[in-house]
């Protein structure tokens, strides 16, 4: 894959830089990164657009230098994130799009995705440095215990991976992390994720909206807190260790 010398950076994270290449976007990882992250997102990125969501069309996997990455079209517009930071007084409306759309994503099926329940069981399984054995059990069985959903769940549905065109039409990126399974879990990524962006406000009124819109109690989605906060820490999230871990722990009071 050939990049233009002109590219400049979107964002730069500790694994990987994405790039305005002007028509398309690259999404260039870290050479560590397993080849087989790089190849799986891209499967899922198709596997949604197949299902029916509106995403990023892919052009092309492949290797720039040592590095793998994704090109996908460039959508033209502004993230759900940049809207809400250029206008903090109408974050409400940003977030009921949010939520129209996290549960329209919810309504359609991708039988080939990869499976909620394994993926989180895997992540609690790899978080044996972090947090307990008796609390492992406990997030083990809890995940067990929840109700077996199909639903196409993108596992990161937060305002940046969410690009409005100019004619309101809403495009969804980042599917890294997206599997089928029970929506509440994907509620309970997004609110997590505003409650370490320091949005506490956000958070509280995003889990009430999609709570009364999803016609389900917030103990509900409360459940699947403390394995998605598991999860959070087995992805190595060092930053916000203290928070999750005090997320994880509620297990030991119920
Ligand atoms: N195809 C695309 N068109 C336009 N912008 C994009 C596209 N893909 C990614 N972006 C922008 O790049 C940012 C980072 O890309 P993303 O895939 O979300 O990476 P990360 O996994 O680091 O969050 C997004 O928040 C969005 O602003
Ligand atoms: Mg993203």
């Amino acid at each position: 894959m050939k990049l233009p010398k002109d590219k400049t950076a979107i964002v730069t994270r500790h694994n990987k830089v994405v790039y305005d290449c002007d028509d398309t976007v690259a999404k260039v990882f870290n050479a560590t990164k397993p080849s087989s992250d790089i190849v799986n997102e891209a499967l899922n990125l198709t596997r949604a657009e197949q299902a029916g969501i509106d995403v990023p069309a892919l052009i092309e996997v492949g290797k720039t230098g040592n590095n793998w990455a994704i090109l996908t079209e460039k959508v033209e517009g502004k993230t759900l994130r940049q809207l809400m930071n250029e206008a903090p007084e109408k974050s409400e409306e940003y977030l009921t799009q949010l939520i129209e759309l996290e549960l329209s994503v919810h309504a359609h099926r991708a039988p080939l995705m990869n499976r909620q329940k394994d993926k989180y069981a895997r992540m609690i399984a790899d978080a044996s440095d972090i947090i307990t054995e008796a609390q492992r059990y406990e997030l083990l069985m809890r995940l067990d215990g929840m109700p077996n959903h199909t639903k196409l769940c993108h596992g990161d549905f937060v305002p940046s991976n969410v690009i409005v065109r100019e004619d309101g039409s809403m495009c969804v990126c980042d599917w890294a992390h997206a599997t089928q399974g029970n929506g509440g879990a994907d509620c309970a990524i997004t609110y997590l994720h505003l409650m370490l962006n320091g949005e506490e406000e956000n958070a509280q009124s995003y889990l009430r909206l999609y709570c009364e819109r999803q016609g389900c109690t917030v103990n509900y989605v409360q459940g699947w807190m403390s394995i998605v906060a598991a999860a959070e820490l087995a992805r190595g999230r060092v930053a916000e260790h203290d928070y999750l871990l005090s997320m994880v722990d509620v297990v030991d009071y119920v």
